[in-house]
């Protein structure tokens, strides 16, 4: 049955000017707006004057599964996502086994096949992330693989990343590159700087990032090959792409929510529920990498969404999991960060969750609300203050450094192929 959402607020797709109006969907796909409010043999859904948007697209999520299963399954991880708007997910090969092998490759697109959401993967780069020798990317000629990186970890190999490059450009497949220097990781726990100091820990300079930025940036412009880098955290990154970009070289970024929302200071009160890989940064890296989501020069916000146990979250800051939970958080971290300091509108948020990703992913058929795309569509109410309760969310991890804080925006229905798969108001998954 068709089905109609009555009285939305949306960004017409083909003037970008807010309306008013409903949208009619018909066999999980947009047929178009309309001005009626009762069509024969549609169900009704009501929109209540809130916001319809295309569907949140994820490019980076850790889900655990098959190997870490009591952090997140691919099932605890897809309701994770709905709750937070996401309609399609990409999930990262850290799980163990890596899929690296037939056998692992089979059944990962087994358990990846009928889920709540749309879940898309990447494989990795080099067998079992060990940096040493590159992956079979034959093995991932199935429309659900988009992509390889080895995230968690850099390549520190040049030869094994050109390889990979050269490959990946043939198999259509994106290349993504978690940017440290390892050797310049030291103790893995959060930024080298004031705070590090007064903590007396080693820390992670920023110039273990640029360093490998450095690289990577030549060695895309020298191959004509493109690069995707992830959960980009300082101002000289932003810069150093942004001046690739302007010369033309092949290169596409993101940045996570914590990285334009919160600094090393965090730390201070939040202990390592406020530590990840690559660390939160200063005020000033903050306010770059916001700028950068202004400009362009990073194409996309992506979660890394990374759950840990609670057991793996010590108050010794080096012993510490890296990696904090965020699809439950990041559109109202969005809103409150990016859009009430007036960095960016809905519609370019909207932009940076949604659109972009689904280009660089090559997912045609979604990110915008044109009559044709799939009916993936998430209703919010965007003046709506809430308080992040961890004990709240979905995902099994409870890691996260926005516990107890106020955000605004709230993600209140999720559709996914026209069926409404979550739904807020009453916490309920309809799966
Ligand atoms: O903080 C992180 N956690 N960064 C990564 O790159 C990996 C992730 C994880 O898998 O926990």
């Amino acid at each position: 049955m068709k089905k109609l959402i009555r009285n939305i607020r949306y960004f017409s797709p083909e003037t970008g000017k807010p309306q008013i109006g409903n949208m009619l969907l018909s066999e999980g796909t947009i047929e178009g707006f309309t001005k009626e409010t009762h069509l024969e043999d549609t169900q009704a859904i009501e929109g209540k004057q809130q916001w319809l948007l295309p569907g949140f697209i994820d490019m980076h999520v850790h889900f655990r599964e098959p190997g870490g299963e009591e952090k997140e399954t691919l099932e605890t991880g897809s309701r994770a996502a709905l709750a937070g708007g996401f309609t399609t997910v990409v999930c990262m090969p850290n799980t163990q086994p890596v899929p690296d092998h037939a056998e692992a490759v089979e059944d990962l697109l087994k358990k990846t096949q009928n889920l709540p959401c749309q879940v898309l993967l990447m494989g990795s780069i080099s067998k079992g992330l060990a940096g040493v020798e590159k992956s079979n990317f034959e093995l991932y000629r199935h429309p659900r693989f988009v992509g390889v990186t080895d995230d968690g970890r850099p390549v520190s190999s040049a030869r094994v990343l050109m390889e990979a490059m050269d490959k990946a450009k043939k198999e259509n497949l994106i290349v993504g590159l978690h940017c440290e220097d390892e050797s310049l990781m030291f103790d893995r726990s959060i930024n080298q700087g004031k705070i590090s100091r007064k903590l007396n820990l080693q820390g992670v300079p920023v110039m273990a990032e640029a360093l490998m930025i450095h690289r990577d940036l030549y060695l895309a412009e020298k191959l004509n090959s493109p690069l995707h880098i992830q959960h980009v955290s300082t101002a000289e990154s932003v810069r150093l792409i942004g001046e690739a970009k302007a010369k033309g070289v092949p290169v596409t970024c993101e940045a996570a929510p914590h990285h334009f929302s919160l600094t090393e200071e965090t730390i201070l009160t939040r202990g390592s529920m406020a530590k990840m890989s690559p660390p939160l940064r200063t005020e000033m890296d903050v306010k770059s990498v916001r700028q950068g989501l202004k400009d362009g020069t990073i194409d996309v916000i992506a979660t890394d969404h990374a759950p840990h146990l609670e057991s793996d979250k010590t108050e010794d800051l080096v012993q510490s999991a890296n990696g904090i939970v965020g699809l439950e958080t990041a559109f109202a971290v969005g809103v409150t960060y990016l859009m009430d300091y007036k960095i960016l509108n809905l519609q370019e948020l909207v932009e940076r969750m949604s659109t972009r990703p689904a280009q660089l992913l090559g997912l045609n058929t979604k990110g915008t609300l044109k009559p044709g795309m799939d009916a993936d569509l998430v209703l919010v109410d965007l003046d709506r203050r809430w308080t992040v309760d961890r004990e709240a969310f979905f995902s099994k991890g409870r890691n996260t450094p926005y516990h107890a804080m106020g955000l605004r925006g709230k993600v209140t229905t999720t559709i996914v192929g026209g069926e409404i798969r979550y739904n807020g108001e009453e916490g309920l998954f309809l799966l």
